[in-house]
Protein backbone atom coordinates (compact mmCIF):
# COMPACT_ATOMS: atom_id res chain seq x y z
CA UNK A 1 0.00 0.00 0.00
CA UNK A 2 1.93 3.37 -0.88
CA UNK A 3 1.35 6.42 1.16
CA UNK A 4 -1.27 8.31 -1.06
CA UNK A 5 -3.51 5.02 -0.88
CA UNK A 6 -3.55 4.59 3.07
CA UNK A 7 -4.20 8.40 3.31
CA UNK A 8 -7.05 8.30 1.14
CA UNK A 9 -7.76 5.32 1.97
CA UNK A 10 -8.63 5.79 6.02
CA UNK A 11 -11.82 6.76 7.26
CA UNK A 12 -12.97 6.77 10.81
CA UNK A 13 -15.03 3.18 10.68
CA UNK A 14 -18.05 3.14 13.67
CA UNK A 15 -18.88 -0.64 13.65
CA UNK A 16 -16.35 -3.27 13.61
CA UNK A 17 -16.63 -7.27 13.56
CA UNK A 18 -16.60 -9.18 16.76
CA UNK A 19 -12.76 -10.97 15.66
CA UNK A 20 -9.87 -10.36 17.70
CA UNK A 21 -6.87 -8.30 17.03
CA UNK A 22 -3.39 -10.07 16.53
CA UNK A 23 -1.83 -8.26 19.97
CA UNK A 24 1.78 -9.07 17.24
CA UNK A 25 0.22 -6.93 14.71
CA UNK A 26 -0.20 -3.87 16.87
CA UNK A 27 3.20 -4.12 18.69
CA UNK A 28 4.74 -4.02 15.00
CA UNK A 29 2.23 -1.26 13.77
CA UNK A 30 2.93 0.72 17.04
CA UNK A 31 7.01 0.57 16.95
CA UNK A 32 7.06 1.26 13.13
CA UNK A 33 4.51 4.54 14.19
CA UNK A 34 7.05 5.29 17.21
CA UNK A 35 9.33 6.77 13.90
CA UNK A 36 6.38 9.76 13.72
CA UNK A 37 8.42 12.98 14.52
CA UNK A 38 8.21 15.46 17.50
CA UNK A 39 9.58 18.25 18.57
CA UNK A 40 12.73 17.80 19.50
CA UNK A 41 12.37 14.32 19.23
CA UNK A 42 10.87 14.74 22.82
CA UNK A 43 8.24 12.07 21.59
CA UNK A 44 5.60 12.74 24.15
CA UNK A 45 3.30 9.99 23.18
CA UNK A 46 2.23 7.32 26.20
CA UNK A 47 0.45 4.02 24.99
CA UNK A 48 -2.17 2.04 27.05
CA UNK A 49 -2.94 -0.80 24.98
CA UNK A 50 -6.10 -2.71 26.20
CA UNK A 51 -8.66 -5.92 24.69
CA UNK A 52 -9.88 -8.86 26.41
CA UNK A 53 -11.35 -8.89 30.30
CA UNK A 54 -9.91 -5.24 30.98
CA UNK A 55 -12.11 -3.73 27.49
CA UNK A 56 -14.58 -5.89 28.71
CA UNK A 57 -15.41 -4.27 31.91
CA UNK A 58 -14.66 -0.59 31.02
CA UNK A 59 -17.21 -1.28 28.40
CA UNK A 60 -19.81 -2.70 30.55
CA UNK A 61 -19.35 0.28 33.71
CA UNK A 62 -19.37 2.48 30.80
CA UNK A 63 -22.70 1.22 29.61
CA UNK A 64 -24.02 1.62 33.09
CA UNK A 65 -22.67 4.97 33.77
CA UNK A 66 -22.85 6.80 30.34
CA UNK A 67 -25.93 9.40 31.29
CA UNK A 68 -25.90 8.58 34.46
CA UNK A 69 -22.18 9.85 35.85
CA UNK A 70 -21.33 12.77 34.98
CA UNK A 71 -18.54 13.53 33.15
CA UNK A 72 -15.18 14.51 34.34
CA UNK A 73 -13.75 16.27 31.04
CA UNK A 74 -9.90 16.46 30.87
CA UNK A 75 -10.07 19.39 28.56
CA UNK A 76 -12.54 20.85 26.41
CA UNK A 77 -12.67 19.35 23.40
CA UNK A 78 -14.19 22.24 21.21
CA UNK A 79 -13.81 25.93 21.86
CA UNK A 80 -16.55 27.32 23.80
CA UNK A 81 -18.24 28.96 20.50
CA UNK A 82 -16.96 27.76 17.52
CA UNK A 83 -17.29 30.43 14.89
CA UNK A 84 -17.75 29.55 11.08
CA UNK A 85 -16.56 27.99 8.81
CA UNK A 86 -15.79 25.39 11.61
CA UNK A 87 -18.92 25.70 13.34
CA UNK A 88 -20.94 24.13 9.87
CA UNK A 89 -18.31 21.60 9.25
CA UNK A 90 -18.85 20.14 12.59
CA UNK A 91 -22.42 20.82 12.35
CA UNK A 92 -22.44 18.86 8.76
CA UNK A 93 -20.51 15.87 9.52
CA UNK A 94 -22.61 15.20 12.90
CA UNK A 95 -25.95 15.71 10.56
CA UNK A 96 -24.63 13.32 7.72
CA UNK A 97 -23.24 10.93 10.42
CA UNK A 98 -26.64 10.69 11.74
CA UNK A 99 -28.04 10.62 7.88
CA UNK A 100 -26.47 7.11 7.48
CA UNK A 101 -27.72 5.79 10.57
CA UNK A 102 -31.01 6.52 9.95
CA UNK A 103 -31.67 8.76 13.14
CA UNK A 104 -33.52 12.15 12.36
CA UNK A 105 -32.73 15.16 14.20
CA UNK A 106 -35.48 14.82 16.68
CA UNK A 107 -35.34 11.89 17.83
CA UNK A 108 -32.75 12.89 20.62
CA UNK A 109 -33.49 9.90 22.46
CA UNK A 110 -31.95 7.80 19.29
CA UNK A 111 -28.70 10.05 18.87
CA UNK A 112 -27.92 9.91 22.43
CA UNK A 113 -27.75 6.16 22.28
CA UNK A 114 -25.82 6.48 19.35
CA UNK A 115 -23.22 8.49 21.21
CA UNK A 116 -23.07 6.01 24.03
CA UNK A 117 -21.21 3.84 20.90
CA UNK A 118 -18.57 5.58 21.55
CA UNK A 119 -18.01 4.31 24.70
CA UNK A 120 -18.33 0.58 23.43
CA UNK A 121 -15.53 1.34 21.04
CA UNK A 122 -18.29 1.01 18.25
CA UNK A 123 -17.43 -3.17 19.21
CA UNK A 124 -13.65 -2.97 18.38
CA UNK A 125 -12.45 -5.94 20.03
CA UNK A 126 -9.10 -3.46 21.05
CA UNK A 127 -8.07 0.05 21.59
CA UNK A 128 -5.58 2.35 22.52
CA UNK A 129 -5.51 5.57 25.21
CA UNK A 130 -3.09 7.88 24.24
CA UNK A 131 -1.74 9.67 27.21
CA UNK A 132 1.03 12.34 27.95
CA UNK A 133 2.14 14.17 31.09
CA UNK A 134 -0.02 16.93 32.22
CA UNK A 135 2.63 19.35 31.83
CA UNK A 136 3.33 18.93 28.07
CA UNK A 137 1.80 21.74 26.27
CA UNK A 138 0.11 22.94 22.33
CA UNK A 139 3.24 21.78 20.55
CA UNK A 140 3.26 17.93 22.07
CA UNK A 141 -0.26 17.46 21.91
CA UNK A 142 0.35 18.20 18.04
CA UNK A 143 2.82 15.54 18.03
CA UNK A 144 0.36 12.90 19.80
CA UNK A 145 -1.73 13.25 16.43
CA UNK A 146 1.33 12.67 14.62
CA UNK A 147 1.48 9.48 16.38
CA UNK A 148 -1.89 8.38 15.89
CA UNK A 149 -2.05 9.43 12.37
CA UNK A 150 0.83 7.08 11.79
CA UNK A 151 -0.84 4.61 13.57
CA UNK A 152 -3.95 4.64 11.62
CA UNK A 153 -2.18 4.57 8.15
CA UNK A 154 -0.25 1.59 9.23
CA UNK A 155 -3.22 -0.36 10.51
CA UNK A 156 -4.80 -0.14 7.44
CA UNK A 157 -1.82 -1.84 5.34
CA UNK A 158 -2.61 -4.52 7.88
CA UNK A 159 -6.12 -4.65 6.98
CA UNK A 160 -7.47 -3.09 10.11
CA UNK A 161 -9.63 -0.06 10.76
CA UNK A 162 -9.65 2.14 13.31
CA UNK A 163 -11.51 5.79 14.94
CA UNK A 164 -9.96 7.67 17.05
CA UNK A 165 -11.83 9.26 19.68
CA UNK A 166 -11.35 12.11 22.22
CA UNK A 167 -14.81 11.51 23.84
CA UNK A 168 -12.66 8.79 26.09
CA UNK A 169 -10.99 12.40 27.66
CA UNK A 170 -14.64 13.27 29.16
CA UNK A 171 -14.77 9.79 31.55
CA UNK A 172 -10.70 9.91 32.55
CA UNK A 173 -12.59 8.89 36.34
CA UNK A 174 -14.19 5.77 34.83
CA UNK A 175 -11.07 5.04 32.35
CA UNK A 176 -8.48 4.75 34.76
CA UNK A 177 -10.61 1.88 37.03
CA UNK A 178 -10.04 -0.28 34.27
CA UNK A 179 -6.88 1.21 32.74
CA UNK A 180 -3.60 2.12 34.30
CA UNK A 181 -3.10 5.72 33.13
CA UNK A 182 -0.96 7.55 35.53
CA UNK A 183 -2.67 10.52 37.32
CA UNK A 184 -0.06 12.93 36.50
CA UNK A 185 -0.63 12.10 33.09
CA UNK A 186 -3.87 14.03 30.80
CA UNK A 187 -6.17 10.98 28.64
CA UNK A 188 -5.60 13.11 25.58
CA UNK A 189 -7.71 10.11 23.33
CA UNK A 190 -8.33 6.36 22.47
CA UNK A 191 -8.23 4.77 18.92
CA UNK A 192 -10.78 1.81 18.63
CA UNK A 193 -9.28 -0.79 16.62
CA UNK A 194 -10.48 -4.18 14.65
CA UNK A 195 -11.96 -5.29 11.84
CA UNK A 196 -14.46 -3.21 10.00
CA UNK A 197 -17.90 -4.19 9.58
CA UNK A 198 -18.49 -3.38 5.71
CA UNK A 199 -22.78 -3.61 6.64
CA UNK A 200 -22.47 -1.16 9.47
CA UNK A 201 -24.82 1.99 8.64
CA UNK A 202 -21.88 4.53 10.15
CA UNK A 203 -18.98 3.10 8.23
CA UNK A 204 -21.11 4.08 5.09
CA UNK A 205 -20.04 7.45 5.57
CA UNK A 206 -17.70 9.42 3.74
CA UNK A 207 -16.72 12.66 5.20
CA UNK A 208 -16.30 15.72 3.12
CA UNK A 209 -13.45 18.17 3.26
CA UNK A 210 -13.04 21.63 2.43
CA UNK A 211 -11.51 22.45 -1.06
CA UNK A 212 -7.62 23.17 -1.19
CA UNK A 213 -7.71 27.03 -1.72
CA UNK A 214 -9.86 27.38 1.48
CA UNK A 215 -7.35 26.48 3.75
CA UNK A 216 -4.00 27.07 1.63
CA UNK A 217 -2.46 30.26 0.35
CA UNK A 218 0.98 29.99 -1.73
CA UNK A 219 2.32 32.56 -2.18
CA UNK A 220 5.70 33.08 -4.42
CA UNK A 221 5.61 30.02 -6.93
CA UNK A 222 5.80 30.32 -10.42
CA UNK A 223 2.40 30.20 -12.00
C1 LIG B 1 -8.23 13.54 17.61
C2 LIG B 1 -9.52 13.00 17.05
C3 LIG B 1 -10.55 12.67 17.90
C4 LIG B 1 -11.76 12.15 17.42
N1 LIG B 1 -12.75 11.79 18.29
C5 LIG B 1 -13.87 11.17 17.83
C6 LIG B 1 -14.85 10.67 18.75
O1 LIG B 1 -14.73 10.82 19.96
N2 LIG B 1 -15.91 10.01 18.24
C7 LIG B 1 -16.07 9.81 16.89
O2 LIG B 1 -17.06 9.19 16.49
N3 LIG B 1 -15.17 10.29 16.00
C8 LIG B 1 -14.07 10.95 16.44
N4 LIG B 1 -13.12 11.39 15.56
C9 LIG B 1 -13.30 11.15 14.13
C10 LIG B 1 -13.66 12.43 13.36
O3 LIG B 1 -15.01 12.72 13.53
C11 LIG B 1 -13.30 12.17 11.89
O4 LIG B 1 -11.91 12.01 11.77
C12 LIG B 1 -13.75 13.28 10.96
O5 LIG B 1 -15.15 13.43 10.97
C13 LIG B 1 -13.27 13.02 9.51
O6 LIG B 1 -13.78 11.78 9.06
P1 LIG B 1 -12.82 10.59 8.63
O7 LIG B 1 -11.95 10.24 9.80
O8 LIG B 1 -13.75 9.45 8.27
O9 LIG B 1 -12.00 11.06 7.45
C14 LIG B 1 -11.94 11.97 16.02
C15 LIG B 1 -10.88 12.31 15.17
C16 LIG B 1 -9.70 12.83 15.67
C17 LIG B 1 -8.59 13.18 14.70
Amino acid sequence: MDVKEAVLGRRSVRGFLPKAVDPAILRRVMAVANRAPSGGNVQPWHITAVAGAPLAALKRAMAESYGAIEPEPEYPIYPPHLPEPYRTRRFTNGEQLYASLSIPREAKAARLRWLGQNYQFFGAPAALFIHTPRFMGPPQWADLGMWMQSVMLLLLAEGLQSCAQECWSRYPQIVRRFVPIPDEHVLFAAIAIGHGDDTAPANALRSERAPLDEVATFIGFPD
